[in-house]
């Protein structure tokens, strides 16, 4: 079975022994590039949905740790982010989110740290929840930057790239993955309910009492993207990644 980020976290005991093995270290990279290289020092950066400060594993990171905050739903990451980096902020954020969070507060607004940012970042985070989630959150989160602060968070567009046909091959026999590929040629926008159930143009159904550790991956047309968040600017993957990214400055 593919691991995926929720795993470490809400699988089975053994998914969770993996966690150290699992660490991604390209998210500093990716926004520095896509930014184009700011000044960071100096510069306070809320990671939004930051997990452990997967931000900060990037030896080059150029944030310093007394100006980052990791906020995240996940109360287990935020302690570890706090005893690996004891100098940055770790809030825990304890609404709900269908996959990583189902026994979080819905509609929970999200947290005041006192300060504006000059950077907020969500590196794959609207990925893994509905588009009304994402939606209010964003409104959310544009309220929270400084004076010339920017927001950027990635997307994954299903059809740049084989990005979809990628997700469905992780769990899908050849068959299935041609069938629901064929299903989703023409979507705008599309969710993948635990890899294997596609929602075309739609966030999907899911049974509220998840006893399973469900995954959820949503995926966004570039198109889509431009009509659904118009005051942002977009740009595609670089780094070899496969995730866009919105920007708002
Ligand atoms: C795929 S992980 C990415 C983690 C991190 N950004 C990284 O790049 O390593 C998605 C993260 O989003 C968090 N998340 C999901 N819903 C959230 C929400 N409503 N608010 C804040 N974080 C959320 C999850 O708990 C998880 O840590």
């Amino acid at each position: 079975m593919t691991i995926e980020e929720v795993h470490l976290w809400r699988g089975t005991p053994e998914q969770q022994a993996l966690r150290s093995q699992f660490a991604k270290t390209t998210q500093f990279a990716y926004f520095d590039e896509q930014l184009d290289h700011p000044d960071w020092p100096g510069k306070r950066v809320l990671d939004f949905g930051g997990n452990k400060g997967n931000l900060l594993l990037d030896p080059a990171c150029a944030i310093r740790h007394q100006d980052y905050y990791g906020l995240d739903v996940i109360g287990e990451a935020i302690d570890e982010g706090r005893r690996m980096f004891p100098d940055a902020h770790f809030i825990h954020y304890d609404r709900y989110n269908c996959s990583f969070n189902p026994e979080g507060v819905r509609d929970l607004p999200v947290p005041d740290p006192g300060v504006e940012f000059d950077f907020i970042l969500a590196y794959s985070v609207f990925t893994h929840m509905t588009l009304e989630e994402m939606t209010d959150l964003i409104a959310q989160l544009q309220e929270r930057l400084a004076r010339g602060g920017v927001l950027a968070f990635t997307f994954i567009d299903p059809h740049w790239n084989g990005n979809f046909r990628w997700r469905l091959e992780k769990r899908n026999s050849a068959d299935r993955v041609e069938k629901l590929l064929a299903q989703s040629r023409d979507a705008r926008w599309c969710s993948l309910v635990n890899g294997t159930e596609l929602y075309a143009n739609s966030s999907g159904a899911w049974d509220s009492q998840v006893e399973d550790c469900v995954t959820y991956n949503v995926y966004y047309t570039e198109e889509f993207m431009r009509e659904q968040f118009p005051n942002g600017t977009i740009k595609k993957p670089v780094n070899n990644e496969m995730q866009h990214c919105w920007i708002k400055r």
